[in-house]
């Protein structure tokens, strides 16, 4: 398939669709006028469009028409409805889906066979380029476009590929995780701040050590425990903090995040 004349249809261009769109066209290679989206909301999809440099559509059909791809990037409970405007509109066409919970047996569920469906987890990070893309390896994509989806997605950070079974804990890990990520790292430089480093400088501190901390594991491929023992030397500072880490559970607590998006994941009405 020739990624510089596909045409791609976004129905929901909110944050996700927007890195998305982002990175194909500043990353991937693709044109903006290959692009075309839909939502709700047309002022502020204008505003994204003269931003981003995609087309924007005055209905969801619009969108539809004429694409090679389309990416179902609005919130899993709005899927249902969505579907029912789209009615025959999606038949023969391959649809790529980033709703968390909306998987290859769910949409089948509805549409039967009539359209090929790709599900895929991103994530923001996206963004910069240090994404992760979770594909569910059941898929009824014709090889060549789950191909060319994997290309044009490891422009904006790292692809995997997951059985059906673990997607759900792997979306709540990559998907969801960047914002409890997000809190850990408001919750350091509150410390530091409370000691006098200004907010600013606290919070580049602290991102540049979490990124460097998490690119040492990659990189090293010691395991975290190993990464932590090197750094707690006998009666120092860094094992009085990881003690005091343990007294108010923080791997519990970070464990029981992971637990509690997979468990809303398992709702069908969930709006995440
Ligand atoms: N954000 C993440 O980190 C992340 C990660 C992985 C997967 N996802 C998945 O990505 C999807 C979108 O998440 P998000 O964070 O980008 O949400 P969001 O920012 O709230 O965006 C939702 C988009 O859907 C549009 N929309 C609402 N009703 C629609 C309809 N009937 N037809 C077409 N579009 C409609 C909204 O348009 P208006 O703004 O005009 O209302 C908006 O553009 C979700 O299914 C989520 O599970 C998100």
């Amino acid at each position: 398939m020739d990624k510089t004349t596909i045409q791609i249809g976004f129905l929901g261009m909110g944050n996700m669709a927007q890195a998305i769109a982002t990175g194909l066209i500043e990353k991937a290679g693709i044109r903006g006028p290959q692009l075309k989206a839909y939502a709700p909301h047309q002022d502020k999809l204008r505003d994204n469009a003269a931003k981003i440099g995609f087309i924007p559509c005055s209905s969801v059909r619009d969108a539809v028409s004429g694409s090679d791809f389309v990416i179902i990037a609005c919130k899993p409970h709005q899927i249902e409805g969505l579907l029912d405007e789209l009615g025959d509109a999606l038949n023969g066409k391959a649809v790529l889906s980033i709703a968390l919970g909306w998987n290859l047996e769910r949409y089948r569920s509805v549409l039967e066979d009539r359209a090929r469906i790709q599900f895929v987890m991103p994530n923001t990070p996206a963004q910069v380029g240090e994404g992760v893309f979770l594909f569910e390896a059941e898929s009824t994509f014709r090889d060549e476009e789950k191909a060319l989806w994997k290309q044009l997605f490891a422009t904006m950070g790292v692809v995997e590929e997951l059985p059906a079974r673990l997607m759900g804990v792997g979306g709540a890990l990559t998907g969801c995780g960047p914002a409890f990520v997000d809190l850990m790292i408001e919750a350091y430089a509150d410390a530091a701040v409370s000691y006098g480093i200004p907010r600013d400088k606290a919070y580049q501190l602290t991102s540049q050590m979490i990124l460097g901390s998490a690119k040492l594991q990659l990189v090293s491929k010691k395991t975290p425990g190993e990464l932590k023992d090197a750094v707690c030397s006998p009666g120092g500072s860094t094992i009085r903090g990881v003690m005091a880490l343990e007294k108010n559970g923080y791997r519990a607590a970070c464990i029981s995040a992971i637990v509690a998006a997979v468990d809303g994941d398992k709702k069908p009405e969930s709006k995440k």
